[in-house]
């Protein structure tokens, strides 16, 4: 029986991750234990690559967004030459926050507590009665990794990040008549969790609980059926995406497959039901098709950029999910709805019904997640068995051993 812990009897790490089963659920303190918590963080969720927001947000010059997880806050601007950067939040003169704003338009930054200014590019351009000896060279701000790819922009906080390099070798092509780069933020929600981060993660990769948890999802998506009921959908779709020119490369590049210095990513297209064209109640339309799509295929693409950026692309808008870890026993859970960028709200696609799906959905999730942990909390849990249909949760919790044990 394993016993309900404190924060004071946390074994250790590494001998946490020596004890771990594979093929199991983790151990009690993998999912309530404020050290192992702080590990997770600076090993392997930081470094990771975050989903920071949309080049629709910073359409301009000078316009910028805040991009905001645990003590970190960074700035995406667009440059006076157009490129999007990113920027530590971080005065260099004593270190205050620079922006309170989440988003706004600046000509240049100015630090609120002694007025130093920075350009858009980061340099710093004047520190107020400094005098002339100031190293204005080195002071600029600190740029944090970013990538941009199809007009989503990723942020990392490790000292070398992965590269999108074989990424988009192998997304490029397949991923530019979904036009993501044209496509705006229709709108995002948050669903605090009472759980930790990993069972949010884990909870998501895995469709053996669709069937009794999300009667709304299931009518319209066969992904919690045995590998051969879904196969004929699947061809039936895809011979239709073939006339419509949309792409179903299967790619998986994750772990294991990942070429190495890559970031993980897969990507691949699943039919809906029979009848169902996209994401919502009725499986009808609900706002204009994405990029260069010519017609609905009835199936939806998966994409991956990085292990916490799932994103589901359906024929006339996209939905990214977030799993953003507060504490050991706190998240959220954030959802971004995309549709292409010249919709307008109320005539081209109503928000409460582009936003059922997976809203309800996220609901539901968020009751048994919190379940979960309540479970985990006990003095009586025991990991047990995974199934055959939780192999991606499997292959998340291999992944997220093998990396916090580097
Ligand atoms: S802390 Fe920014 S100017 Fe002093
Ligand atoms: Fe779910």
């Amino acid at each position: 029986m394993t016993r309900a812990m404190t924060s004071s009897d946390t074994p250790t790490l590494d001998a946490l991750l020596a004890g771990r089963r594979k093929g199991y659920a983790l151990d009690q303190a993998f999912y309530r234990s404020p050290g192992v918590f702080a590990q997770d963080m600076e090993r392997f969720f930081l470094p990771e690559w975050h989903f920071a927001g949309h080049v629709s947000e910073v359409p301009e010059p000078g316009d910028y967004v805040l991009f905001e997880v645990l003590e970190e806050s960074v700035i995406l601007v667009r440059g006076a030459d157009g490129v999007v950067r990113a920027f530590a939040n971080v005065c260099r003169h004593r270190g205050s926050r620079i922006c309170l704003e989440a988003s706004g338009h600046v000509r240049r930054f100015t630090c609120p507590y002694h007025a130093w200014t920075y350009q858009l590019d980061g340099s710093l351009f004047s520190a107020r009665l400094m005098g002339p000896d100031i190293d204005t060279a080195n002071l600029g701000l600190k740029p944090v990794p970013c990538e941009v790819f199809h007009g989503l922009i990723f942020v990392s906080f490790a000292d070398a990040p992965s590269s999108f390099d074989q990424m988009r070798a192998d997304l490029d092509a397949p991923l530019a008549p979904f036009g993501l780069e044209r496509t705006k933020i229709a709108h995002r929600a948050r669903y605090p969790v009472a759980a930790n981060w990993k069972l949010l993660v884990e909870n998501y990769n895995e469709c053996y609980h669709c069937a009794p948890a999300h009667p709304e999802f299931t009518r319209a998506d066969p992904t919690h059926m045995e590998a051969d009921r879904v196969a004929p959908l699947n061809r039936a779709m895809e011979g239709r995406a073939r006339e419509l020119g949309i792409p179903t490369d299967y790619i998986d590049r994750v772990g294991p497959d990942c070429p190495p210095g890559s970031v993980d990513y897969t990507f691949s297209r699943h039919s809906l039901y029979d009848g169902v064209l996209t994401g919502t109640e009725d499986g009808q339309p609900v706002a204009p098709l994405l990029g260069d799509l010519a017609g609905y295929d009835g199936g939806a693409s998966d994409l991956y950029v990085g292990i916490f950026n799932p994103m589901l692309i359906y024929c006339d808008y996209v939905v990214i999910y977030r799993f953003i870890p507060l504490a050991e026993g706190r998240s959220e859970q954030e959802i971004i709805w995309l549709v292409r960028e010249d919709a307008t709200e109320g005539q081209d696609y109503d928000l409460a019904r582009l936003t059922w799906l997976w809203d309800v959905t996220t609901v539901a999730d968020k009751t048994i997640v919190q379940s979960n942990q309540q479970g985990v909390n006990s003095r009586y849990y025991e990991p047990g068995p995974l199934a055959g249909m939780e192999h991606y949760t499997q292959r998340f919790l291999n992944l997220y051993a093998d990396r916090m044990s580097r």
